[in-house]
């Protein structure tokens, strides 16, 4: 298998009508307010470099108008880059005829959106069944299908009812229903859960990884919230006015934030409850006297474990109970208490 899903490969998107003529000037590093002052033109993505892994969750994160959306909407082409290469599964989605494009859409990728995007006048199963009807199969065996996915996220009984009489993490339930239906390899989530209460967001999260465990999708999340992307994410990549600042799973965004913009992102997280024990583990050794934590136990936990030891020291194993280090007590305090790279940070921050 290769080893990325999607490459993203030197994407720029310029909004306006002299797009192309512009580009050079971004290129050569034109800042978005200049580009918007001098050429009235918008930038919307600058030189975005991303590999997506199969199967995993890949988040991207960044304030709002730092070009998420503009992001996704390129993996199926919604929009048209003004530069740049978009590849899935080895095909180049921007060398794709019109009918490869529509069979790419219908069939490859899936998309849930913000805002449910829902038929309000087509019923629960009616919904759900679109995206397979869409592809052609007839609606009663479509219909028959999608009735499992249904059943999945927890509204067997609602088949019949219509959006409006469903409580927004019910509509959001059948919107992942629908994008299940399709069988589609990739999904891609812009803000699905940003509309919905914390306690059911919370919920709709635990639903995403209850099944992603079971069926490997691979999965392009969008939000804005750090805890969500960190709950969710196997990797993160942080966008910033049009441009990826920093990409890594969690643990080393957390340790190792790029830069200020990033560090102020991350510098209220509870770490005690983020960080892992591997993260400030010294690898490659072992304590002979002591007990043993898991590798991604996180701080707090390993906090109690290791401070009720005689040591105060403990191994850290791997899933299949090999030891990969040891962890002492002074690294979780220090890995607790203030980011490893972040003594100066925190002194401009002050
Ligand atoms: N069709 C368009 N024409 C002009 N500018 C656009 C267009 N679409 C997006 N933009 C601009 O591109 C930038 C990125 O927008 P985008 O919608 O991708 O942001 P976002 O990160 O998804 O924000 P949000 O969190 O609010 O959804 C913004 O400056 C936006 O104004
Ligand atoms: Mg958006």
């Amino acid at each position: 298998m290769a080893e990325f899903k999607i490459r993203i490969e030197s994407l720029y998107k310029i909004f306006g009508p002299r797009a192309r003529s512009v580009l050079a000037d971004v290129q050569r590093g034109m800042s978005k307010q200049e580009l918007l002052e001098r050429h009235n033109h918008v930038l919307g993505l600058k030189d975005i470099n991303v590999d997506v892994t199969p199967r995993e969750i890949s988040v991207i994160m960044g304030l709002s108008g730092s070009g998420k959306s503009t992001l996704i909407r390129h993996v199926n082409r919604l929009i048209e880059p003004t530069s740049g290469r978009i590849v899935v599964d080895g095909q180049d989605v921007l060398a794709m005829t019109k009918e490869e494009l529509i069979d790419f859409r219908r069939h490859k990728v899936s998309m849930v959106f913000q805002r449910f995007g829902l038929h309000v006048h087509k019923t629960v199963a009616e919904n759900a069944a679109y995206g397979l009807a869409i592809q052609g199969m007839p609606i009663r065996e479509a219909k028959e299908q999608s009735r499992k996915w249904l059943e999945r996220v927890g509204l067997t009984g609602f088949e019949n009812h219509y959006p409006s009489q469903l409580s927004g993490g019910m509509q959001q339930r059948v919107g992942l229903a629908r994008a299940l239906a399709t069988d589609a390899e990739i999904l891609l989530m812009d803000e699905p859960f940003s509309a919905l209460d914390p306690l059911i967001r919370t919920d709709m999260q635990d639903v995403l990884l209850g099944l992603q465990e079971e069926l490997h999708k691979t999965i392009v999340f969008i939000t804005h919230d750090l805890d969500e992307a960190l709950r969710l994410g196997d990797s993160i990549a942080i966008l910033r006015d049009g441009a990826v600042i920093q990409q890594g799973n969690p643990q080393e965004i957390i340790l190792h934030p790029a830069d200020d913009y990033i560090f102020d992102f991350i510098k209220d997280i509870n770490r005690s409850r983020v960080i892992e024990a591997r993260s400030v583990m010294t690898p490659g050794e072992s304590v002979d006297d002591g007990p043993s934590v898991p590798h991604d136990l996180v701080l707090e936990e390993a906090l109690q474990v290791v401070s009720a030891a005689r040591g105060g020291q403990a191994n850290v194993v791997d899933a299949g109970g090999e030891i990969i280090g040891s962890i002492r007590l002074n690294q979780i305090i220090d890995g607790i208490a203030r980011p490893t790279e972040g003594g100066d940070q925190e002194e401009r921050y002050r």
